[in-house]
C-alpha cells in the first residue's frame, strides 16, 4: 500500500507494547492529552497533524456507545483512522458496557492504552489482565459516583488509574472536583501497591482546574474544550501543560 506523507500503516504500529509506549509517555509528563470529541472530524488528519505539530505525545479516543453512557461516539474505524495517520501512543477509554468483547479489536486497531470502566464489569483482573496480555497498557476509570476505594483492591493490576471529573458523555462540562480526593487517594495507596502507577484526569480540565489536579497527583490531563475551542493548540497545549508543572511542584 501507498501512504501519503505522514501516514503509517496500522500493520506497522499494532505490535508496539503499550506498556513501553506508556513508560515513553511518562518522561513527558505532565501531559495534555488532546480529547478528539471535539476535533474536527471532517479534517481529521489534519487535526492530528496540528497536535502532532504542537508537540502532542498521546492522543484520548473517546470511545461512547450509547448504552454505558447517554451519548454514541465511534468506535474502531476511528480508531484505526487515527493509527493510520500517526505514530502517537493511542489511549482508549472506552465508555461502552461490555468491554470484554472488544478488548482485542481495539487493540488491532491501533490502541496503545486500553482503559475499562470499574462500573462496567463485575471483576475488573480478567480484563486487565487480559489488556496486558493483547501487549497494551491497562487502565481502570471511575465515575464522579463512584468511590476510590471500588478501584484499590486493582491498583496493582494496572498501568493507569482514571478518577472523572465530570459525568462521562460530553466534552464541555464543568469540573467535578471530587475527583481531586480521590487522585489523592489513590496516589496515597499507589505508593505501596504500584508505585509505577500514573494517574490521569478526565472533564472540564481548564487554565483554572489543572493546577489542583496536578497537585493532587495527576500526570495525565485530559483536555477537549481546553484546546478544540482555542484557535491555536499549540498555545493552548504549552500554557496548560506550565500550569500542571507549577501544580506538580505542590504535589505533597
Ligand atoms: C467525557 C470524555 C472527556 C471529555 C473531555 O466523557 O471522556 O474526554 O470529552 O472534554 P472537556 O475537556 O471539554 O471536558
Ligand atoms: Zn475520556
Amino acid at each position: 500500500m501507498i501512504l501519503a506523507p505522514g501516514f503509517v500503516s496500522a500493520d506497522s504500529l499494532v505490535n508496539t507494547a503499550g506498556r513501553a509506549r506508556l513508560r515513553e509517555l511518562r518522561a513527558h509528563c505532565p501531559a495534555v492529552l488532546p480529547s478528539l470529541l471535539l476535533c474536527d472530524f471532517g479534517r481529521l488528519a489534519e487535526e492530528i497533524f496540528r497536535l502532532e505539530a504542537a508537540g502532542t505525545a498521546c492522543l484520548h479516543l473517546d470511545v461512547m456507545d450509547g448504552h454505558f453512557v447517554p451519548n454514541l461516539t465511534y468506535g474502531l474505524t476511528i480508531v484505526e483512522a487515527c493509527r493510520r495517520c500517526t505514530n502517537l501512543v493511542l489511549d482508549v477509554h472506552l465508555m461502552i458496557s461490555n468491554p470484554a468483547d472488544y478488548l482485542r479489536h481495539y487493540r488491532d486497531a491501533g490502541a496503545n492504552v486500553l482503559t475499562i470502566h470499574i462500573e462496567a464489569v463485575r471483576d475488573p483482573r480478567p480484563l486487565l489482565k487480559e489488556i496486558h496480555s493483547l501487549g497494551a497498557a491497562a487502565g481502570l476509570a471511575l465515575n464522579p459516583s463512584t468511590p476510590a476505594a471500588a478501584v484499590q483492591p486493582f491498583l496493582a493490576d494496572c498501568d493507569l488509574v482514571l478518577p472523572m471529573s465530570v459525568q462521562p458523555g460530553f466534552g464541555g462540562q464543568a469540573f467535578d472536583d471530587t475527583a481531586l480526593d480521590k487522585l489523592r487517594q489513590i496516589r496515597d495507596w499507589s505508593r505501596a501497591s504500584n508505585p509505577e502507577l500514573l494517574l490521569e484526569v478526565d472533564g472540564g480540565i481548564n487554565a483554572q482546574t489543572i493546577s489542583s489536579c496536578a497537585a493532587a497527583g495527576a500526570q495525565l490531563f485530559v483536555v477537549g474544550s481546553g484546546i478544540f475551542r482555542q484557535k491555536d493548540y499549540a498555545a493552548a497545549i504549552n500554557s496548560l501543560t506550565r500550569l500542571a508543572a507549577a501544580g506538580s511542584d505542590n504535589l505533597a
